[in-house]
């Protein structure tokens, strides 16, 4: 019989070696190979890049933020990364864009069904390190 635990393991030790292990060695370039590949594989970018770029082609602003621009706007707020694994995974306000006039109208929709909350911080505390 499956018990909760035999159900919740695997995919703890995965994100033990997939995150953790790894991690705890690598070296800045490892650090943000991973990371950046972790954020492929959850879909961010689809919406998000890592710098700004020029405007799209087809003349409109940006889906989302590029995440160079979200480190530089809380660089010295420290309830940062709390805060945004919070807006990661339950989506964006659409009462109170943060990014309203810079981006698209689209809210950024709920991440819980794709990212976990430790996957979640993870990326938010390296988009928070992508200061130039
Ligand atoms: C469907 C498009 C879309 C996807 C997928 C998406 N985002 Fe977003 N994201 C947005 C938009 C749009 C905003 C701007 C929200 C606003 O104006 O408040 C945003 C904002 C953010 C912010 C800044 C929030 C703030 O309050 O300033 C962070 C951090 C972020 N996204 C990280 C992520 C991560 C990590 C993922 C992948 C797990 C992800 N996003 C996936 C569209 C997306």
């Amino acid at each position: 019989m499956k018990g909760p635990t035999a159900v919740r393991f695997p995919s703890l030790a995965l994100l033990t070696l997939t995150l953790a292990a790894p991690l705890a060695q690598a070296t800045p370039a490892e650090y943000g190979e991973a990371m950046f590949r972790l954020a492929t594989e959850r879909g961010c970018l689809a919406c998000h890049a890592l710098e700004a770029g020029p405007r799209r082609s087809d003349g409109l602003p940006p889906i989302a933020p590029a995440w160079v621009e979200i480190a530089k706007r809380y660089r010295d707020d420290p309830a940062a990364s709390e805060r945004l694994t919070r807006t990661v995974m339950g989506g964006s306000n659409a009462a109170a864009r943060h990014w309203a006039g810079k981006v698209g109208e689209a809210n950024m929709p709920p991440n819980a069904s794709v990212v976990s909350e430790r996957e979640a911080r993870a990326l938010v505390n390296w988009i928070l390190v992508l200061v130039p």
